[in-house]
């Protein structure tokens, strides 16, 4: 699978099917998005925060793109006109082949509930966690998916910071782990050689460049 972060919470997961996860392309990612948002078969929002929700239902429309998130956003998704999956945390959905199952996020949203996702797509399973507090929910993720790669925020101020992110990382067993959300805007600044520092060897932290591909074997 290439992964691809794109800043801020958007990533791009490409293997049979490419998959956008909360595309807002802020700052210097804004010239990404023209490039990133071609041939997207789902378009998955882990909230309905502006900073997560981003551009989906505008790159929805222009791929014919499935949108994927909770039923009230997946709801507001429809009435715009888009094809849509809602779910709720717990559940999953198989679709195409790949699995997006729905999880826990302690945060809040201004549309539905706040989630994570757990996408399972050619052998691999990744977790992009959303905005989420450091929560033993964790554990559980865990012990069901053992994820391959975890995407976590690490910018403190409205989900975890570095020194929580590093405890997450022990909770979900994940082999490997992306920052995101984190230098976007001056409330959310943290560095990432810390929370690599922090994670030592119980995890590989993959510390990327907007735009720069990822290969997950
Ligand atoms: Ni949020
Ligand atoms: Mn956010």
């Amino acid at each position: 699978m290439k992964i691809t972060w794109l800043g801020h919470s958007a990533v791009k997961l490409e293997a049979d099917k490419t998959i956008l996860i909360d595309p807002f392309f802020a700052g210097p990612s804004q010239n990404l998005r023209a490039k990133q948002s071609t041939g997207v078969d789902f378009v998955a929002v882990t909230h309905a925060h502006g900073d997560h929700i981003g551009d989906a239902f505008a790159i929805c429309k222009e791929n014919n793109a499935t949108f994927i998130g909770g039923a009230e956003l997946a709801n507001k998704a429809e009435k715009h006109g888009l094809k849509t999956l809602g779910m709720n945390v717990g559940g999953k959905i198989v679709v195409d082949g790949v699995v997006f199952n729905m999880v826990f996020a302690a945060h809040s949203a201004n549309i539905g509930s706040p989630a994570g996702f757990v996408v399972e797509m050619n052998g691999s399973k990744v977790y992009h966690a959303g905005d989420t507090g450091l929560t033993l929910e964790m554990k559980l993720i865990g012990d069901l998916f053992k994820p391959d790669l975890s995407f976590l925020p690490i910018g403190d101020t409205y989900t975890m910071g570095v020194d929580a992110a590093a405890i997450a990382v022990e909770y979900l067993q994940t082999k490997r782990v992306v920052p995101i959300h984190y230098n976007t805007f001056p409330a959310i600044n943290a560095d990432p050689n810390q929370f690599k520092n922090k994670v030592g060897k119980n995890a590989e932290v993959i510390i990327l460049e907007p735009g720069k591909v990822f290969e997950l074997k």
